[in-house]
């Protein structure tokens, strides 16, 4: 997730990449890095400071989104000579590579899961609560179905189960009664809408905390359009095939969905000897980092390296 602040561009957005002096102080380490793997593109933020600080390496960004692809190219054209741009899911984008001959090795990979900034604060997609817009919420305009077919069409028991088991909402129930009823009279065409239903149907001290009552339910919605676990837990097998010998893995995420797919995806590679755990324990931003950059505070960084000599898929891996 990237943090946002007003600072007069085009589209009023200026994004901050999260955990970025942890992740510099990871790539930074590694002896003659020659390839980076940018899972999550987004604005290009990790991506310019990472190109910036590696003056020699090739530099593979991916990202699902057209439009991050574009202006994330827009931003980074002085290093166009060392950047590919893939405009695909993560985990297809990297089965892919792997097919390539040389199939390419990363000296160090940066999955920055979730959602950009931008996306969040004018994509025209309905990410927002307060947006009034469309409710599509995919991040690909390929993906099959939007927020809008879910809402609108699943029925009562299958909506509410989303909304637990992907929202970790505890008025799912209600919030699927609510949302079934509405649409009886009206479809549910917007953001903005959809937030405003699930204000009336949760109880009013819930309305008054931390978090809008929506919040949650947008995240299980977008979670799947975009089959977001699924690509988690798929990219999480294929990336340790990827590394060069040596080479590092770091993954940020920001909920706990996705946080238990990487532990348990890094534990298992290193249990199979692949890769050794950087840290036992997450790290999570500093108190001046979530200060200047609110939406960082539930991060959490976990990193493997992939050992230096290994059988199996290891073995030659040159970058
Ligand atoms: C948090 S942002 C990355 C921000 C970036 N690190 C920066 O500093 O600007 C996450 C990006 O990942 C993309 N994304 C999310 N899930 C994806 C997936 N399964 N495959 C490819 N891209 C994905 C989103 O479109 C978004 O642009």
């Amino acid at each position: 997730m990237d943090g946002w602040q007003e600072d007069g561009t085009s589209r009023g957005v200026r994004h901050v990449p999260v955990m970025l002096d942890e992740v510099l102080s990871l790539a930074s380490a590694l002896t003659s890095p020659s390839l980076v793997i940018d899972a999550t593109l987004g604005a290009g933020g990790h991506a310019a400071a990472l190109l910036e600080a590696l003056p020699s390496v090739r530099y593979i960004g991916i990202d699902a989104d057209p439009e991050a692809c574009t202006r994330s190219a827009e931003r980074l054209q002085a290093f166009a000579s060392r950047l590919e741009i893939i405009n695909a899911y993560y985990d297809e984008a990297l089965a892919m590579l792997r097919e390539r001959t040389p199939a390419p090795h990363a000296s160090f990979m940066l999955f920055d899961l979730g959602l950009s900034m931008f996306q969040l604060g004018a994509s025209g997609r309905g990410f927002s609560l307060a947006a009034d817009e469309p409710l599509d919420m995919r991040f690909s305009p390929d993906a099959p179905l939007s927020a809008a077919d879910i809402v609108n069409s699943w029925r009562e028991e299958d909506l509410a189960d989303l909304i637990y088991r992907y929202g970790e909402e505890r008025y799912s129930r209600r919030i699927a009664r609510a949302i079934v009823q509405a649409r009886r009279t009206e479809r549910i065409q917007t953001a903005s809408r959809l937030a405003w239903i699930i204000g009336g149907a949760v109880p009013p001290q819930y309305r008054h905390g931390r978090i809008h009552p929506a919040t949650r339910t947008f995240q299980a919605l977008r979670i799947a359009v975009n089959d977001e676990l699924g690509r988690v837990e798929r990219a999480m097998r294929l990336a340790p095939d990827l590394l060069a010998p040596g080479g590092i893995l770091a993954v940020i995420s920001f909920h706990s969905l996705e946080d238990r797919i990487v532990k348990h995806a890094f534990a298992e590679a290193a249990k199979a000897g692949r890769v050794e755990l950087l840290w036992k324990k997450p790290r999570e931003p500093g108190e001046a980092e979530i200060a200047s950059n609110p939406p960082s505070r539930s991060a959490k960084l976990r990193a493997v390296q992939a050992r230096e000599t290994t059988a199996g898929s290891l073995e030659g891996a040159g970058s």
